[in-house]
């Protein structure tokens, strides 16, 4: 069929294995480090957060690891998901280029995070874990992890950033409708919560703090991370494997992959099965990863080690970082405030194999409206921010005449985020200001650690 729309493939062609591109990764990899050592860390300093299967993950340098069939049945529910040519943007956009998008929203949680969350949720089950604490920006994972708890028989707490509290109650809802329980974030119920009760909106920092300490207090509860660790970035790859063979059905490979970027777990799902494609075929690929501009960790951060949350309880990892305590700008776009990016995708970045783009939150809610209007599906604001980065090249090839193939990763949809939307249809949404004095000074307050140059 020549105007073919969706790409759909059977039950029978969900992944069996995730890819890890650890050990292709280019450059030199940096291990992360014990917060209070200094030192390498290993497997017994994590074991108190995570199981035993999930910290082998982290570490592996096996190209390939297989996933559970329990995990697979669970992926049922949703997967494969669906990749559509956007035959409508194209024309509404007048460009030569063919633009796909893989879509992740068809998830009961609405977002790419179940895929991870079903993963983590089983291992922590197999290996006798009572409860799962998290953190969570939007709402996204929080919601995934309730349901991924509730799928495995696990208890779940969920502290979410102050801000998407507020914003978002029908998040909150949905995490209580699967059994879990939420907190505003940051709360009086931790150490860490109580030491940033001055930052009213939170952080997804300060909200990991809270969670890491509430985890390390029971040795029947664990922490999960919606996000950054490999392992994370890992179960991702799904995602990038059905949409290889999607592609292959439509007939063409994209010359660009876009995604957005918050931790780097929906990207790094995307792009890593073709970039381990283009390593091993020698193809070859342009990657872009689109962030906000209030919160540019890629494009303005530095090249350091860091901590992934606010209070420094958590590994010191080598990432481009806006300093752990930098508290972002409150952008709707919840899941992309993090000041930090997983190490393995800012190692792509600095090896120049993955580009950067930094899109101010009114270009992103132009472009997911307009895409919404054209293809029907209101995206999640995160996602809106490839879409920006995606019309860009869909511009390009037009101003240059040339066709190109684009692929989109769109990572949700935005069903309860219309108060943003609202907003922007009423003219009150603002391009937040990225503050340099404030991330210098928050870069001034790193941990000591080797440098990494
Ligand atoms: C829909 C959606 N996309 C993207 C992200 C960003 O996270 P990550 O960079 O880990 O994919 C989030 C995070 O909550 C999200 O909810």
């Amino acid at each position: 069929m020549s105007d073919q729309v969706k790409y759909v493939l059977g039950e029978s062609e969900i992944p069996t294995h995730w890819v890890n591109l650890l050990p292709d990764l280019p450059g030199q990899s940096f291990p992360p480090l014990h917060p209070g050592t200094g030192q390498p860390v290993g497997p017994d300093d994590l074991a108190p957060l995570f199981p035993l299967e999930l910290i082998m993950q982290e570490v592996s340098s096996e190209p390939e690891i297989e996933i559970p069939e329990e995990v697979r049945d669970a992926y049922r529910l949703w997967r494969p998901s669906p990749l559509y040519r956007a035959r409508r943007l194209e024309r509404l956009l007048d460009t030569p280029a063919h633009i796909y998008y893989k879509y992740e929203g068809v998830s009961p949680a609405g977002s790419h995070k179940p895929n991870s969350a079903v993963a983590q949720a089983y291992y922590n089950r197999a290996a006798g874990i009572r409860k799962l604490v998290t953190e969570t920006g939007a709402g996204q994972w929080g919601s995934a992890l309730s349901l991924a708890c509730q799928l495995f028989g696990l208890e779940c707490e969920v502290f979410m950033v102050g801000i998407s509290y507020d914003q978002k109650p029908y998040r909150r809802a949905m995490i209580e409708t699967w059994g879990g329980v939420v907190h505003r974030s940051p709360t009086d119920l931790t150490e860490a919560g109580r030491s940033q009760s001055a930052h009213s909106h939170g952080s997804l920092g300060i909200a990991i703090s809270e969670a890491v300490e509430v985890a390390a207090r029971s040795a029947d509860t664990n922490y999960a991370l919606g996000s950054v660790l490999n392992h994370v970035c890992l179960h991702q790859t799904v995602i990038g494997q059905e949409a290889i063979k999607q592609m292959e059905m439509a007939g063409e490979m994209p010359d660009v992959v876009v995604g957005c970027v918050g931790g780097g777990s929906n990207f790094a799902g995307l792009t890593y099965p073709f970039i381990r494609r283009d390593l091993r075929e020698q193809t070859s690929t342009r990657y872009v990863a689109a962030e906000p501009s209030a919160c540019p960790t890629l494009t303005r951060g530095e090249y350091r080690y860091d901590f992934g949350d606010t209070v420094g309880m958590t590994p010191l990892m080598p990432m481009y970082t806006l300093g752990h305590d930098f508290v972002p700008p409150p952008v709707h776009a919840g899941g992309l405030r993090y000041h930090g990016d997983a190490p393995s995708l800012c190692q792509l970045v600095r090896e120049g194999v993955v580009e950067a783009s930094a899109i101010p939150q009114t270009q992103a809610f132009d472009a997911a409206v307009r895409f919404a209007r054209a293809e029907g599906i209101v995206p999640a604001p995160e996602a809106a921010h490839a879409l920006r980065a995606g019309f860009i090249e869909a511009e390009r090839a037009k101003q240059s005449g040339q066709g190109r193939v684009i692929l989109i990763g769109l990572s949700g949809h935005g069903h309860f985020d219309m108060s943003a939307y609202d907003a922007y249809h009423a003219g009150e949404l603002e391009d937040l200001e990225f503050s340099e004095a404030e991330v210098r000074d928050a870069l001034a307050r790193l941990p000591s650690a080797p440098a990494i140059s």
